[in-house]
C-alpha cells in the first residue's frame, strides 16, 4: 500500500491525486495538513481522509505516510519539500517547482542527499500523447527542428488572496502557466535555451498578467513562448514545431484527456491523430508508483526542474521583473 499525505486542502488535490488514488486499490490518501482545522476536517470527510494535521511539518513525520504531495503555493514548495525529504519521505511537488532556480537547486540537492525521489507534478508529461510527440520528433518525422512556438492561456480573474495574483506566494502568469510552454519546448529541444527578449504586461505591480518571450536553443533554434491569465483570455494551449521536412503541432498538450489533436504536415499533406489515454493525473500517479517501485526512471524533477526554473528566472529578468522570492 502506498500511503499519501497531502500538504494543503488544495483545489487541485481532488482531480490530481485524490481521484486517481481512489481508482487504485494499492494507493490511499491517509492524512491531510491544512492550516484551518475545521476546513481541513470538512475536506477530509468529503474525500474519505482519516487524519488531519494543522501543522504542515508534522505531516512529514507521520508513520502512516509514505509519500508527500505538496500542493501549496510555490513559496512553500522548497521548505516543506526539503523537510519531507529529510523526514525520509519522497515528494510529488506541484509546478512551478519552486520560487526560483536557487530554491530548486536546494530541493534537488536534498533529494540527492537523501536518495529519495522528488518528482515535479508536470502531469502532462506522463500522458502518452506527449510521449508520442517526443517519439515523433526523435524519429525525424519533420527533420531537424528549426523553430518552435508554444502558448498557454486561461483566464484567472483577480481575487484577493489568489496565489496567481500574489507575488510573495509565487504568483504570476509565467510561474503558473508559462512554466508549461517552457517545459514543452525544452523537452522536445532536448537542450537549454538562452532568453533573447521578454515582455510582460503587469496589471498590478510585480504580477505578470501576460508574458511573452523569445528563446534560442542550441544550434540557433528560436522558440516563442507566451502565456496569459488576463480576464478576457480564452483557453488555449498549443505547441507547434517547424522542422526542415515539415511541421508538427499538438493542440492541448496540457490536458489531452479533455481532447487534443496532433497534426503532421509534410509535402503539403496533413495527417492528424489522437493518442488515447486516461487523465494526465492517472498517468502521473502510475509514473510515481513506478518510480517508487524502481520500475521507471524519473523524467521530471532533478536537473530538469532546476533548468525550468532557471529559464523562468531569466525571462522575468529579461522582462525587467524580479524572479520570484528575490
Ligand atoms: N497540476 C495541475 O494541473 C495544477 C493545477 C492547478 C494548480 N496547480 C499547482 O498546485 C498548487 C496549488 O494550486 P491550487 O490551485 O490548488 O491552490 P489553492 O487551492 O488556492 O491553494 C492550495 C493551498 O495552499 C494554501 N494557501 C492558499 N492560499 C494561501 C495563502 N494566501 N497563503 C498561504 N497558503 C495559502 C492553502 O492551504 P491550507 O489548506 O492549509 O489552508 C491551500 O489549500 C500550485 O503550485 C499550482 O501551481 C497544479
Amino acid at each position: 500500500m502506498l500511503r499519501i499525505g497531502l500538504l494543503g486542502a488544495a483545489k487541485i488535490a481532488p482531480p490530481a491525486i485524490i481521484g486517481p488514488a481512489d481508482d487504485r486499490a494499492e494507493v490511499e490518501i491517509t492524512a491531510l495538513a491544512c492550516r484551518d482545522a475545521a476546513r481541513g476536517r470538512a475536506f477530509a470527510d468529503e474525500h474519505g481522509i482519516a487524519s488531519v494535521e494543522t501543522d504542515y511539518e508534522a505531516l512529514a513525520r507521520r508513520d502512516d505516510v509514505d509519500l508527500i504531495y505538496n500542493a501549496l503555493p510555490p513559496v512553500r514548495h522548497a521548505d516543506l519539500t526539503i523537510a519531507a525529504l529529510e523526514a525520509s519521505k519522497p515528494v510529488l511537488c506541484e509546478k512551478p517547482f519552486a520560487m526560483n532556480a536557487g530554491e530548486a537547486r536546494s530541493m534537488t540537492d536534498a533529494a540527492t542527499r537523501t536518495g529519495l525521489p522528488l518528482i515535479e507534478a508536470f502531469h502532462y508529461r506522463f500522458h502518452p500523447a506527449f510521449g508520442h510527440v517526443v517519439e515523433l520528433v526523435e524519429s525525424g518525422v519533420i527533420g531537424t527542428i528549426s523553430s518552435m512556438d508554444a502558448a498557454f492561456n486561461v483566464a484567472i480573474p483577480y481575487r484577493e488572496g489568489e496565489l496567481r495574483h500574489t507575488a510573495p506566494l509565487g504568483g504570476g502568469a509565467l510561474m503558473d502557466l508559462g512554466c508549461y510552454p517552457i517545459h514543452w519546448v525544452r523537452t522536445v529541444a532536448g537542450g537549454e535555451p538562452i532568453i533573447r527578449t521578454a515582455t510582460a504586461r503587469q496589471d498590478r505591480p510585480g504580477i505578470d498578467t501576460v508574458m511573452s518571450a523569445k528563446l534560442e536553443f542550441p544550434g540557433g533554434v528560436p522558440a516563442n513562448i507566451s502565456c496569459s491569465m488576463a480576464e478576457d483570455a480564452d483557453f488555449s494551449a498549443h505547441l507547434t514545431l517547424t522542422g526542415t521536412d515539415g511541421t508538427l503541432s499538438i493542440l492541448n498538450p496540457l490536458a489531452p484527456h479533455h481532447g487534443h489533436k496532433i497534426s503532421i504536415t509534410r509535402n503539403g499533406e496533413t495527417e492528424t491523430l489522437k493518442v488515447e489515454g486516461a487523465t494526465t493525473y492517472h498517468h502521473q500517479l502510475d509514473h510515481v508508483t513506478d518510480v517508487l517501485a524502481g520500475r521507471a526512471q524519473q523524467i521530471t524533477g532533478g536537473e530538469d526542474a532546476v533548468a525550468n526554473m532557471t529559464a523562468i528566472d531569466a525571462i522575468y529578468m529579461a522582462a525587467g521583473m524580479a524572479p520570484r522570492g528575490t
